[in-house]
C-alpha cells in the first residue's frame, strides 16, 4: 500500500506540500500551532455512508448504526453523529454528558459500561434510550431502580467464549474477559427481566478491536439466536454485534478489510440463522468506532532536535505518549510522511520520539524516511481513534487543540488545552491550625 493511501480521503498534495480537505499543513501549523490533530469530514461522512448503505443493501429488516464514542468523543463529533442519525454509544455519565450537550435525542443514546456507577445508572435512566446491562448485580440494581424510575430499554451483553486474533488488551469476547454474562446467565438475565417486569428489547456481543477476520462473528451470531429463540421479546427485538472493525495503520498491515463484506457477512449469517431457527429477524444494530474515526484523523507534530546516536536517528518531536499512547500500551505500529515534499525519496530509517520521560515515549520506531531537518512537520495518518480519547497531562502535557478541516476551512473543536486548565481542579493546601 502508498503510504499516501493511509491519510484521509480529501488529502492532496499542492505546491509540493500535504493539504487535507483544501487547508494546507504549513498554515494550519502556524496559525494553530503543534500538536495539531486534525478530522477530515469527508472521510467520516465516507464510513458512515459505507456503512448505512451496506446495511441497506444486505439487511432487509430494520437496521441502525451507533458510533462508538469511546474512540472519540467532543460536542463537535456528537452533533456531527446527528447529521447521519447515528446512535450514540456512550460509556458511563460523562460521555452521556457530551451527548446531551450536543442534543442527541434520547432515543439514539446506548449506555454502555463494565460496573457502571449508581451515577451512570442514574444519568442513563434519565437520558437514555437504552442500557446495556453487563452483569447480573447492575440488572439487580435497574430491577430496584424501576420501583421508583422509568427503565429504558435494556440490552443484555452476552461473553460469547470467542477468541479474536487482535491484541490480547483488545480482545473482550473471550471466556473469562470481565465483560458481559455467559449464556447461562444471560438466560437468568432474561428470566429476572420477565420476572420483574423489565424491558428487554434485545442481546448485544463486541469481540474485541482491530479485528481483521470477521470468521467469529458467525458463531458469535449464531450464539445469539440461540439465546434469543428461548427469550420472548414481546414486539421486536434488537441483536447489536458491536463493532471492532480493524484498520490498516501503516503500509506494510494487512489492508483494511472489505466494509462490504463484513456487512454482508454480518447480515447472511442473522438471516439464515433466524430461518433456520423460525424466529423473527431482528433490528440490526451496528456499533463501529475506529473504523469510522480513525482513519478521518491525523496527528500533526514538530520536529525539534535532531539526533544521531550509535546507529539511530531520532527526531524528537514536540508530542507522543501523552497524546497517543497506543504504540506504547499495545505495540501500535504508525507511518507518517513529511509535509514539505511528501513524495520525496526515503533516505534513511527514523525514529520518531516525543518529549516526555518515558523511554516508551516513541511514536514511531525505525521508519524509512526522506531528509529531516529541524523545524520540519511531520503527519501521522490513523489517528482518528483511541489517541485524544486515552490521552493524558503526563509531564504536564497540554492535550492538543483539534480542527475539524471542511471545504477548505479549519475550525477548532477542541482548544488546546492551557497551563491554567491543567491546574484548575487543584485546591490549595490549608494549613490545619488555620493561618497562612
Ligand atoms: N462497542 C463496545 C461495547 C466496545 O467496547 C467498543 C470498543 C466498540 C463498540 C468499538 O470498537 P471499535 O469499532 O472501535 O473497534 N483502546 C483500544 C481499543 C479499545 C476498544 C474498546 N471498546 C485501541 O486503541 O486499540
Amino acid at each position: 500500500m502508498n503510504r499516501l493511501n493511509l491519510f484521509p480521503d480529501s488529502t492532496s498534495i499542492d505546491n509540493n506540500s500535504l493539504s487535507i480537505a483544501g487547508c494546507n499543513l504549513e498554515d494550519l501549523a502556524s496559525q494553530f500551532g503543534t500538536p495539531l490533530y486534525l478530522y477530515d469530514q469527508v472521510t467520516l461522512d465516507n464510513s458512515v455512508l459505507g456503512y448505512q448503505s451496506a446495511l441497506k443493501k444486505y439487511y432487509p429488516a430494520q437496521s441502525s448504526l451507533s458510533y462508538a464514542g469511546k474512540a472519540f468523543l467532543c460536542l463537535a463529533i456528537a452533533e456531527w453523529t446527528q447529521q447521519h442519525g447515528l446512535w450514540l454509544d456512550c460509556s458511563g455519565l460523562g460521555e452521556i454528558a457530551i451527548a446531551v450537550k450536543a442534543k442527541v435525542p434520547k432515543s439514539h443514546l446506548v449506555v454502555h459500561g463494565v460496573n457502571k456507577s449508581k451515577g451512570d445508572i442514574e444519568a442513563a435512566c434519565l437520558q437514555a434510550g437504552v442500557i446495556v446491562v453487563d452483569n447480573l448485580s447492575e440488572l439487580q440494581h435497574l430491577g430496584e431502580l424501576s420501583k421508583t424510575h422509568d427503565i429504558p430499554d435494556l440490552w443484555l451483553r452476552l461473553q460469547p467464549g470467542l477468541l479474536i486474533d487482535t491484541h490480547v488488551y483488545t480482545q473482550t469476547g473471550q471466556a473469562g474477559s470481565k465483560f458481559g454474562m455467559d449464556k447461562t446467565q444471560i438466560s437468568r438475565a432474561a428470566q429476572y427481566c420477565a420476572e420483574n417486569d423489565l424491558p428487554l428489547k434485545g442481546l448485544h456481543f463486541h469481540l474485541g478491536s482491530q479485528i481483521h477476520d470477521p470468521a467469529p462473528f458467525i458463531p458469535a451470531i449464531e450464539l445469539v439466536l440461540d439465546l434469543a429463540a428461548g427469550i420472548e421479546f414481546g414486539d421486536g427485538w434488537i441483536l447489536s454485534s458491536g463493532g471492532g472493525l480493524g484498520l490498516a495503520y501503516h503500509e506494510d498491515d494487512l489492508p483494511q478489510p472489505d466494509l462490504t463484506e463484513h456487512i454482508q457477512l454480518i447480515a447472511n449469517t442473522v438471516l439464515q440463522g433466524c430461518s433456520e431457527r423460525d424466529i423473527p429477524l431482528p433490528h440490526l444494530n451496528l456499533e463501529p468506532g475506529r473504523s469510522i474515526v480513525g482513519r478521518a484523523g491525523v496527528a500533526l507534530y514538530r520536529v525539534g532536535a535532531l539526533k544521531r546516536i550509535a546507529d539511530r536517528v531520532w527526531a524528537l518531536v514536540d508530542g507522543g505518549l501523552a497524546d497517543n499512547p497506543r504504540p506504547a500500551l499495545y505495540g501500535a505500529r504508525y507511518s507518517a510522511l513529511p509535509v514539505r515534499e511528501p513524495e520525496r525519496q526515503n533516505e534513511e530509517p527514523i525514529w520518531f520520539g516525543g518529549p516526555f520521560c518515558e523511554s516508551g515515549d516513541v511514536l514511531i520506531e525505525d521508519l524509512p524516511f526522506p531528509e529531516v531537518r529541524e523545524g520540519d512537520l511531520v503527519a501521522i495518518p490513523v489517528s482518528g481513534a483511541y489517541q485524544l480519547s486515552m490521552s493524558s497531562n503526563y509531564n504536564g502535557a497540554r492535550r492538543p487543540a483539534t480542527l475539524w478541516l471542511e471545504n477548505g476551512q479549519a475550525q477548532v473543536i477542541q482548544e488546546r488545552e492551557s497551563t491554567e486548565n491543567l491546574s484548575s481542579r487543584d485546591r490549595r493546601l490549608v494549613k490545619l491550625d488555620g493561618t497562612g
